[in-house]
């Protein structure tokens, strides 16, 4: 992100969010896709990529490792990729901006590669752990040269040559992690195998097996998963169409759902169970989503018709979590607008996103005049119902995405309006939100 001066806007009352979009390409499986094609010889090709700059990133960063990358317009890219271990060491410093998940990825595809690089990213990024994936990435035979405090980012990594294989069980419930162990794995003999004890979005599994890759999934205790990743296989170009956000599509989802005389049909929304905590829980809540053409195009997908509904407040079980990890901000924002209250349990993962979303979440509905408790891991939110939410509150976004597009969700329904600090991440995953927003009826300015 360029470190312009911060770019304000403010959110009012709107009248009905109304109309039909598709939302932009999901970005896990936009950086993975590129990753994969980068790592694979010969010609990938991909569709409906997200070209937001987390995954602009990640496609510069496949350039600097020797990866031809062309943007043919349209969301339509060509790579052109150099093999499992075929990166060639790049000139500079790879820079991932605000990404986690491009960073993390692309960590652990160098570290089963006998090259150096170095990983740099903005202050969010910087502040981010990096330790989880370096600890099972050092066991497979790679080497921290240099690292700030905690093994943060700036961070030069030495990739193995013959990285060893390795049998990790997660601490964490992190899809970052797991992936990262995974694309190291690729060029390591033998069998890779991670364990999670509760399951995590399984993009990279699905796309390594589109790619060729011989990867083998079974359950794990209640939760969990035992991934077994076969190394050093022949992966084969691919062509991988990318389907619409459901992380994206949550914040129009929700504007319809609390902004009175709303009907509005979100296109092609990826319905990957891994992924679709928030709809469940709005669902228990009494949201009104309709299902609509569900298809299968690699990942299922459905049009997804909302209209606005009354909410009610739920408990929403820890095991949830995995399945909506990014999705808590704007989740909050409708349990603002419900009756009675919403508990999340087991939120400690928040803490360690593009913020300490915990307490940004907390923070943004309380200078809005909503109750918040948190209690340890647990965020208690007190809906406001039929008084509704006062609004009137600056919220500060933290180089955070997601809260600034969920405190605009909010101003679109609150009494008074909702300003955010700075709206200039947003374009990190979702370009052209303002704009889109706009078009479905939403007053920001
Ligand atoms: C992601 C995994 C999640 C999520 C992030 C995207 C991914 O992070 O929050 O936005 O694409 O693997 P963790 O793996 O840290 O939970």
């Amino acid at each position: 992100m360029s470190s312009t001066s911060p770019t304000p806007l403010t959110a009012r009352a709107s009248g009905p969010i109304s109309g039909r979009i598709r939302v932009p390409g999901d970005k896990s499986i936009s950086h993975r896709a590129l990753i994969l094609g980068a790592m694979t010889v010969g010609e990938s090709t991909i569709s409906g990529l997200l070209e937001g700059e987390d995954v602009l990133n990640t496609a510069k960063a496949m350039g600097a490792l020797g990866a031809k990358v062309e943007r043919l317009g349209g969301g339509n890219w060509r790579i052109h990729g150099v093999g499992v271990a075929g990166f060639a060491q790049p000139a500079g410093p790879l820079d991932f901006g605000n990404s986690g998940t491009g960073c993390r990825l692309v960590i652990g595809a160098v570290a089963g590669c006998g090259i150096t690089a170095t990983f740099d990213g903005d202050a969010s990024l910087r502040s981010r752990p990096m330790r989880r994936v370096l600890d099972p990435l050092e066991k497979m035979g790679a080497r921290v040269i240099s690292a700030a405090e905690g093994g943060r980012l700036p961070l030069t990594l030495q990739g193995a040559a013959d990285p060893l294989p390795l049998e990790y069980e997660s601490p964490v419930p992190s899809a970052q992690l797991k992936s990262a162990v995974l694309l190291a794995g690729l060029n390591a003999p033998g069998e890779t195998i991670v364990i999670e004890a509760e399951a995590t979005r399984d993009h990279t599994e699905k796309l390594l097996k589109h790619f060729g890759a011989k990867i083998v999934t079974k359950p794990h205790g209640e939760h969990g998963r035992r991934i077994t990743l076969q190394g050093q296989p022949e992966l084969e170009p691919a062509h991988v169409a990318v389907p619409a956000d459901p992380s994206s599509a949550a914040f129009p989802l929700v504007a319809a759902l609390i902004v009175a005389g709303s009907d509005l049909t979100l296109e092609s929304v990826m319905l990957n169970p891994l992924r679709t905590g928030l709809f469940t829980t709005l669902r228990e809540m009494g949201a009104n989503i309709e299902e609509l053409e569900r298809r299968d195009e690699g990942e299922e997908t459905a049009n997804l018709r909302v209209r606005t509904s009354a909410l009610k407040g739920v408990d929403v079980p820890a095991a949830r979590a995995p399945s909506m990890i990014d999705e808590y901000l704007i989740l909050a924002v409708a349990a603002a607008f419900a009756q009675g209250d919403t508990r999340m349990r087991g939120l400690k993962e928040l803490r360690v996103k593009e913020s300490d979303r915990l307490e940004a979440t907390a923070d943004m509905l309380r200078v809005n005049g909503v109750k918040v408790d948190v209690e340890g891991d647990d965020m208690i939110v007190h809906g406001m119902g039929a008084t509704g939410v006062p609004g009137g509150g600056e919220v500060k976004t933290h180089m955070d995405h997601r809260i600034a597009m969920s405190a605009l969700m909010m101003g679109l329904a609150s009494i008074s309006p909702v300003r955010i600090d700075d709206s200039a991440f947003i374009a990190t995953s979702f370009p052209g939100f303002v704009e889109t927003m706009r078009g479905l009826g939403a007053e920001l300015s």
